[in-house]
């Protein structure tokens, strides 16, 4: 799938722009704050009604403006969708000019996989921010993990909160609580278990491809080590048995999916504690590069990459072992302040790629 036009109106440091993108690599570049990131985020806000890099919508109307509207065709099997989105006091959203009211029906349609500089924080942040980005994989891949997820998490609070209030006497209701936070525990457990298998099968030669060093591969680390040999559904029922009067004592559920996490290896080395910031941005390219190829493989069509300033902290011959992989593949767009960092091999890509020079919310198409 790929975009072809986007109209931005009233949208971050945009008033109104129309831009015509190409189906495979288009660069944006200009100066630090001249708006390269805000565009990116207007594809990302079309596709999936929400920002990556803010809680709050109406940051993301033009300061003294009191809307923004957003416009995309994406062309997707041949067909080519309307897409609309518009906040002016609430959200709006279309499809074809028609008004949509089940957000999934929405954001289902166009598959976006982005990469900016905060997502070194998938590796070098907290537990939570590994889950979440686990959990988004696994939401846009299977349509009923969301699901599971949310009722997991209602249940905990739920279950917490008795534990919190020593409101456990209905021994009975409690156990209840505690049969359903384990069946969807298991589920989590296994989708987990099978999304880091399968990026897995991508990422060591993704990784070898781009750096020419073997060996890279991440580690699910559950926050419940069932054993191979013994039902799981019993051996969770004995656990949260055994932990009772500690979870009592804690006031909260202290086993379970919640406190799951991931480590990221190069060989045996663990690079959350010992990998470079490049190494660290490579892995974390190398799995979204690997997502691509899980979602293909599901899905039978390529996603829209978004590649916010990649390109600066890694040098030459990455940077070209980058672009070669991504060529001709998919669409992608990439933001540079340099355009120079893509003519130093392959003047190819400049050749066959679409440049979009930013100027301060003017756009400069060539
Ligand atoms: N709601 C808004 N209204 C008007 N301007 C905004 C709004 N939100 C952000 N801006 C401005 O948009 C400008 C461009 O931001 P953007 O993050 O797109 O820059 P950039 O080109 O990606 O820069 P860099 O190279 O530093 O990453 C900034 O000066 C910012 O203050
Ligand atoms: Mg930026």
């Amino acid at each position: 799938m790929y975009i072809k036009e986007i109209e931005i109106v009233n949208f971050r440091n945009y008033n109104n722009v129309k831009i015509n993108l190409h189906d495979k690599i288009n660069i944006i570049y200009g100066n630090n704050a001249s708006g390269k990131t805000n565009l990116l985020e207007s594809i990302y806000v079309l596709g999936l009604t929400k920002s990556h890099r803010s809680f709050i919508d109406n940051n993301l109307i033009k300061n003294g403006c009191d809307f923004f509207r957003l416009t995309g065709s994406l062309k997707k099997d041949d067909i080519v969708y309307n897409l609309e989105i518009s906040n002016n006091h609430h959200k709006k959203i279309k499809i074809d000019n028609k008004e949509i009211n089940k957000m999934s029906d929405y954001i289902s349609k166009m598959n976006i996989i982005i990469f900016y500089p905060e997502d070194l924080e998938i590796i070098k942040g907290s537990p939570a921010i590994r889950r979440n980005f686990l959990d988004l994989e696994l939401s846009q891949l299977y349509s009923n993990y969301y699901n599971i997820l949310s009722e997991y998490n209602r249940l905990l609070k739920m279950r917490n909160e008795r534990l919190k209030n020593d409101q456990t006497s209905n021994y009975q209701y409690f156990q209840i609580l505690t049969d359903y936070l384990i069946e969807r525990a298991i589920m989590i457990y296994k989708m987990r278990q099978k999304i880091v298998t399968k990026i897995n099968e991508y990422c060591p030669k993704i990784y070898e491809d781009l750096t020419g060093n073997k060996g890279f591969k991440i580690k699910y680390k559950p926050n419940i080590n069932f054993p191979s040999n013994k039902d799981m559904k019993d051996y969770l029922f004995n656990l949260y048995q055994k932990n009772y009067l500690k979870e009592l004592k804690f006031g909260k559920t202290i086993i379970g999916p919640h406190l799951d996490d991931i480590e990221f290896y190069l060989g045996d080395i663990n690079l959350k504690h010992y990998g470079s910031q490049g190494q660290q941005r490579i892995a974390i390219i190398a799995i979204k590069l690997a997502e691509i190829e899980i979602f293909k493989s599901y899905k039978n069509d390529t996603p829209i990459l978004l590649l916010d300033d990649v390109f600066s902290e890694l040098d030459i011959s990455k940077r070209n072992n980058l672009i070669k992989y991504i060529d001709g593949n998919l669409q992608t767009i990439i933001t540079t302040t340099d355009l120079e960092s893509f003519d130093d091999n392959d003047d190819n890509i400049i050749k066959n790629s679409k440049i979009i020079k930013v100027d301060n919310g003017k756009i400069i198409e060539k």
